[in-house]
């Protein structure tokens, strides 16, 4: 139990909190098993007897995204299993931040989760989480055969950056942008998924904080020299880093710095940019590790990016160079980015929308066991689901569960009145 939350309970009787009531509650349904082959191995998901299997769409670092379609409406989902999801706590923990944000987050430039699947009991060991369906991501497109013009490095960036002005104003890095974390529609909508890795901007220990930056399973690719170099250094800047990445992968149609190591990616980016001038380096302390790493590498002039994109816009090049500025204090803000002479026909301040209430980190403050972590992840399906709640009520009372799911019941109720509020007068 966190240190919040127990002083919380001390000032609620939640036995006094009004019983839950989501009107878009589904009934409990029977299930079916689909079998999905994922690199070789048999993955079951276990679903809805109305959900039809289109095809596996994807897999990553903890999931099999696998596409289905409901048989009355024709609705197409996507349905990511995660299995055996408390075997890692630090895994888990992370997926349940995913759930929680992307329950957070409601914004055309990120994937919405529609249903969790409900749990068979208490006891379970595999997640299943539901989201709008998209057709492909950002590293196939770069990767396909598919023309890629101006129009669409464009719409593609500025959708990227219109997403993340209302996540960074929802109090929350994403850190792991990357393509394959951006999925995308043939008619060019974007939409940012994958927040697993995502953190606080709060400079508090409690804002997502779990193993150090440098121990993750994050692409190197696109990590900010300040995430390569000093790990407790960062702040929005290292999301705009990776934006300019990406929009270099999009030019180029191949990764800008593939470095097979810290001292090799940080080579590569000063391959490219240049060594930086002390002036660039007042963020980084004197005499550190990080100072002594720089000296390492060699020294060099860099490259122009119109050498490394002779055919690019001048004003796209121009763009990058402030995205990929190695002083994250000298880095293009999200804002600025938007408002870049490049975005001229799509920028327009009223329709980029920032979020209304940031996300409360608290959630995230404890220490995970197998327990917490499942009854954490059970409430969030209890959201979608509250039907689990009488049907387990023996086990929950007995497992002393049942306090908690209801409050955050309530908690999910009071935030969709908020927003159903604000959908209504806006
Ligand atoms: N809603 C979705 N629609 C279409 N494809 C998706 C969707 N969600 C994920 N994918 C595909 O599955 C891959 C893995 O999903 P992701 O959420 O990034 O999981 P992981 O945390 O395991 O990397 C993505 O790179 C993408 O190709
Ligand atoms: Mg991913």
């Amino acid at each position: 139990m966190t240190e919040g939350l127990t002083s919380f309970y001390g000032l609620v009787d939640c036995s006094t909190l009004p019983r839950f009531t989501m009107p878009a509650a589904q009934p409990l349904e029977k299930t079916k098993k689909v079998t999905v082959e994922n690199n070789g191995a048999q993955v079951v998901f276990e679903v809805p007897e109305r959900m039809e299997l289109i095809r596996k769409v994807g897999s990553g670092a903890y999931g099999v995204v696998v596409s289905f379609k409901e048989k009355t409406t024709g609705q197409k989902v996507a349905v990511k299993k995660v299995e055996n999801a408390f075997n890692d706590l630090i895994d888990a923990k992370r997926i349940l931040r995913e759930i929680r944000i992307l329950g957070h987050l409601k914004h055309e430039n990120f994937i919405g989760i529609q249903d969790m699947y409900p749990p068979k009991s208490p006891d379970f060991e595999d997640i299943y989480i539901v989201t709008d369906l998209m057709e492909t991501d950002l590293h196939r497109v770069i990767y396909s055969k598919q023309e890629l013009t101006d129009e669409h490095f464009q719409y593609f960036i500025y959708q990227l950056l219109r997403g993340l002005l209302y996540l960074h104003s929802a109090n929350v890095l994403h850190r792991d942008l990357k393509p394959s974390n951006i999925l995308v529609n043939k008619n060019c909508d974007l939409k940012i998924c994958d927040l697993g890795l995502a953190r606080g901007l709060a400079e508090s220990d409690s804002a997502g904080a779990d193993a150090p930056l440098t121990d993750y399973v994050v692409t190197r690719w696109y990590r900010a020299p300040e995430v390569v170099l000093d790990a407790s250094n960062y702040g929005r800047a290292v999301d705009v880093w990776a934006v300019g990445c990406i929009f270099c992968e999009l030019l180029g149609r191949r990764a800008l710095f593939t470095g097979r190591d810290h001292l090799d990616q940080i080579k590569q980016i000063i391959n490219i940019l240049g060594t930086p001038k002390e002036e660039d380096l007042q963020w980084l302390p004197q005499g550190g590790a990080a100072r002594r790493f720089l000296t390492k590498i060699p020294s060099s002039k860099g490259k122009r990016l119109t050498e490394v994109f002779p055919k690019a816009n001048p004003d796209a090049l121009d763009l990058v160079s402030k995205m990929l500025a190695f002083d994250p204090n000298k880095r293009i803000s999200v804002d600025d980015a938007l408002k870049h002479k490049y975005f001229e026909g799509l920028h327009s301040e009223e329709d980029e929308p920032r979020c209304d209430t940031a996300i409360d980190w608290s959630f995230d403050n404890f220490q995970p066991t197998k327990p917490l972590l499942q009854q954490k992840v059970y409430t969030e399906c209890a959201v979608f689901h509250p039907d689990i709640l009488d049907r387990d009520a023996a086990a929950l009372k007995e497992k002393g569960w049942d306090r908690e799911a209801r409050k955050r019941l309530a908690e999910a109720e009071t935030a969709r009145k908020q927003r159903s509020e604000e959908s209504s007068t806006q």
